[in-house]
């Protein structure tokens, strides 16, 4: 799987790199094992196209809190370290998510003051620990992160952070991290905020209320899993535009889309290829024209190869064709779309 398997017919070309053609930050997700394996396709494209990276699993809490105030930060200081040595930005995903709580903590026996103090200690220590990696220039490699991700749903309102710290568990994560660095970017993450308007208020709700009780938050994270049919444009653009009203800057941070949802395609056909690249060229340019440059945080994508994506495994089908590069590393039409639609 690691070495490049395939030539694509026929080749498809750019004329230019996605880091030089945007006017904000792109990032792709990375692992610390990918980044130091045998898989020298992989970092080539990152570097020649990217130059901003999330951890996709490597930061997150069940990977790096690994008992009572002990820190595992060995994956992520890999990435650091791979960031800093090739110039990348690092975007901390994510702090606080009830999806990534180790099993110790979901089932911690102390009281309910104990456990907040774990959590607390848990996001200042790790706040601060990815403060100390600095750039020749003297800026934090690690610039930003989701301090919570998902809180508005239900499995998150059933999850330990709920119960045993209480509704304001959010605002109090965002003071720790705050606390532990002034300068980091603080964000809020979660999925169908382009679709879900009455989730996308919610959080516009939240950020009001944070900044009528002095609560630190510098931006917000839409995921953007999206479908190359849904949501439809006028929705999205509308959504972008509310949650851009708050002023905060605004992340496209897990951007990746469904294609095959109905499962009816065994490839990739042309006439769905051009859909997906018209829909990734309208994504580009919507968040070029719609949110302010100075709100333009940049867009992650989720993943590099079509095969990488973890979309195969959660909707159950190896016919899908998510992302930028097929299995092959070779650039799709989806490329040539994003691409056009930076510069549109
Ligand atoms: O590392 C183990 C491996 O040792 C084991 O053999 C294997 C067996 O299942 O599991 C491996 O861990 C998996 C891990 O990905 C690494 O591949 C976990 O089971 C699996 O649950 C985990 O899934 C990740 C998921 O978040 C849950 O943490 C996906 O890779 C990752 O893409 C996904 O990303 C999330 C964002 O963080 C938040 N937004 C939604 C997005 C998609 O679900």
């Amino acid at each position: 799987m690691d070495s490049k398997p395939s030539v694509q017919n026929p080749v498809i070309t750019p004329s230019a790199t996605l880091k030089e053609s945007a006017s904000f930050p792109i990032g792709n997700i990375v692992s610390a094992n990918r980044l130091s394996g045998s898989d020298n396709y992989f970092r080539t494209l990152l570097n020649k196209e990217f130059n901003s990276i999330t951890a996709e699993n490597d930061m997150k809490m069940a990977a790096m809190f690994v008992g009572p105030n002990t820190y595992d930060f060995s994956k992520g200081d890999a990435i650091v370290a791979y960031a800093k040595a090739n110039g990348f930005r690092v975007h901390g995903h994510a702090l606080i998510w009830h999806a990534s709580i180790p099993n110790w903590l979901k089932n911690y026996s102390g009281t309910d003051v104990e456990f907040e103090a774990q959590v607390e200690g848990y996001v200042k220590a790790t706040v601060a620990h990815f403060a100390e990696a600095k750039t020749t220039t003297g800026e934090s490699v690690v610039a930003s992160w989701d301090v919570v991700n998902e809180h508005f749903t239900n499995d998150a309102e059933a999850a330990v952070f709920y119960n045993r710290i209480g509704p304001d568990y959010l605002s109090k994560c965002f003071t720790w991290a705050r606390e532990a660095d002034p300068d980091v970017k603080l964000f809020y993450n979660d999925y169908s905020l382009g679709s879900n308007t009455e989730k996308a208020t919610k959080v516009t709700n939240m950020v009001t209320d944070f900044k009528n009780n002095a609560i630190p938050i510098d931006g917000i994270g839409m995921q953007m899993h999206v479908d190359y049919q849904y949501p439809d444009l006028t929705t999205l653009t509308s959504n972008v535009t509310l949650l851009k009203n708050t002023g905060l800057l605004i992340h496209f941070s897990e951007l990746d889309m469904t294609v095959n949802k109905d499962k009816s395609l065994n490839s990739l056909t042309s006439q769905r290829s051009n859909a997906q690249k018209e829909r990734y060229k309208n994504i580009a340019s919507l968040y070029t024209n719609t949110i302010p440059e100075e709100q333009q945080f940049g867009i992650t994508f989720w993943g590099m190869r079509d095969n990488d994506s973890w979309l195969l495994n959660f909707t159950n089908n190896p016919n899908e064709w998510p992302l930028l590069f097929d299995s092959g590393y070779n650039y799709k039409q989806a490329f040539i779309g994003f691409l056009e639609g930076l510069n549109n």
